[in-house]
This record gives C-alpha cells, structure tokens and sequence, in this order.
C-alpha cells in the first residue's frame, strides 16, 4: 500500500490565489491589508521562516514590514515596537518570531500585541476565544493541518484523534481544532507512558515533538492519517519531519511530506489570519 501524499505547496497555491483575489477587492475599496513581522536575534532559521512569509505577503499583495532587532534588544524596547505596530492603522497583523531570547518574556510580548492583530492566535484572548468555541482567528499550523485532513475526506467525527506534542503553539490547540470536530481526541507528550500504544490507537495522528523520525512505522496503526508538524534540520543539512515517512508512507492511508507538507499551509493560514483581521479593523 501506498499513502495519499498531502502536499501543502499544491493546496497553498489554490487558497493562495482565493486569498489574492480578496486582497486585489479589498485593495479597490481602499484598504491593503498589512503584516508586521519581528525577528529578535539572528537564529538562521527563523530568519528564513520570516523571510518565507514576506515572500508569501507579496504573492497575494499583502504589505509586509520587517523588523529584525538584534539579540541583545531589551525587552522594553521590543513591547514599544508593539505598541507603535498596535497604534498603526496600516498594520492590520503583527506576528513576533519564537522563540524569542531568554531575557524576554515571551508570555508579556504575546500579551503586549494588540488581540485584534493576533494573527498568530498566541493571545489568551484569541486563545480563550478558541476554547469557548467562538474564534477569531485559527491557530496557523493547526488550521493548515485540518485544511491538509480536509483533502483526505477522513472527518474527525468519533475517531481516534492522537496529538503528540503539547506546546501552546500547536499540540494544545490543535486538540481543541479536532475536539471541535467531534473526535476523541488524547493529549500525547514527553512523559506519556506506553506511547506506542496511545499513537497505536490513532486514526488521526499529529505529531509535533521537534525530533527526527520520532515516529516510526511500528508505532502507527495501518491506515491512519498521518499529519506531521516537525521541521528538524539533520547534520546532512536536509529537513526531516518527526515521522519516519520512508516507511510511515507504506501502511499510512494519507501523510505529510517534509518539507512541503505543514509548513507551506502554516503561512498559508497566516495569510488567510491576515486578511481577516484588516477585514474586522
Ligand atoms: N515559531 C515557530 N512557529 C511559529 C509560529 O507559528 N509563529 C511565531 N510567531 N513563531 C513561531
């Protein structure tokens, strides 16, 4: 058996163009909408993550600002930035990169931005919002996820739903993403005893640990879906996911390639975020 290979490039171009067509409306009626985007520090890969969004701002004419800060920045100095980025009409998002340098609070930075331009849905209000069931905006790498469920025709509803990971950024919400969706759905992390036996169980497994070919082939139930949110940079200089793809893909039913699975839909979400917060300001 061969696994439905879910590519994220391909469906990000489709949303990508919907969204451009938005952009190009909202444009005529006056407004572009804009994405502010802070690096602290000059770790190389969130530099091309920050780079990739501003290049995906571009393709659906969506202004991007930049701002990269130097590594020694105090934090004060970023929470003003923020608050000049609240304050500014043209700026519609603001996304600052994490993980942010030990000596800022990641916690008091996530506060300080404005809930209406929490593009990311980092905010305790958006992620209040979220768990009450009535959301403004999704969380990026888990809505990318469920759009990339959404090609499989595979529905949560009543399944066994496996999130492995438990980080603010995804593992949480998208358990919350799936329980909205009616699955049962089972919080996996570091210190889950008998893993293998919980991700055994899945009929929609998540996986997002940060660690290369976490996941292997014994630990996936056959036919399961596989979603895979790892982006690990291997000493060959390739990325590698969390899954061991090369022999996941042979009793999956549907998985996520990396790179060109989640990561592409991330932005792409993000995107999508951005759009809808102009809309509401
Ligand atoms: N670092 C890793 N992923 C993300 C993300 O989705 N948003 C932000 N702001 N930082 C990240």
């Amino acid at each position: 058996m061969s696994a439905m290979i879910l590519n994220g490039k391909d469906l990000s171009v489709i949303i990508r163009e919907q969204l451009k067509n938005e952009v190009e409306q909202m444009v005529k009626e006056g407004v572009r909408p804009g994405l502010a985007v802070v690096l602290v520090g000059d770790d190389p890969a969130s530099k091309i993550y920050v780079n990739n969004k501003k290049k995906a701002c571009e393709q659906v004419g969506i202004q991007s600002f930049q701002y990269f800060l130097e590594e020694s920045t105090k934090e004060e100095v970023l929470l003003d930035l923020i608050v000049e980025l609240n304050n500014d009409s043209s700026v519609h998002g603001i996304l600052v990169q994490l993980p942010l340098p030990d000596h800022i609070s990641e916690k008091k930075v996530i506060e300080s931005i404005d809930p209406k331009k929490d593009v990311d849905c980092f905010h305790p209000m958006n992620t209040g919002k979220l768990f009450t069931g009535s959301p403004v905006f999704l969380p990026c790498t888990p809505a990318g996820c469920m759009e990339l469920l959404k090609l499989t025709g595979v529905k949560p509803e009543g399944k066994e739903c496996v999130v492995v990971g438990r980080s603010n950024i995804v593992g949480k919400p998208m358990a919350v993403l799936l329980l909205r969706e009616n699955g049962t759905v089972t919080v996996a992390h570091s210190r889950t005893k008998n893993l293998k036996e919980v991700t055994k169980r899945a009929d929609i497994l998540v996986v997002a640990v940060g660690k290369a070919h976490f996941i292997t082939e014994d630990m996936v139930k056959p036919g399961a879906v596989v979603l895979d949110v790892g982006m690990n940079r291997l000493d060959n200089g390739k990325l590698a996911g969390d899954v061991d793809f090369e022999n996941v893909q042979h009793i999956a039913t549907a998985i996520t390639p990396v790179p060109g699975g989640v990561g592409p839909m991330t932005i792409t979400m993000l995107l999508k975020n951005t759009v809808t917060a102009a809309k509401n300001q």
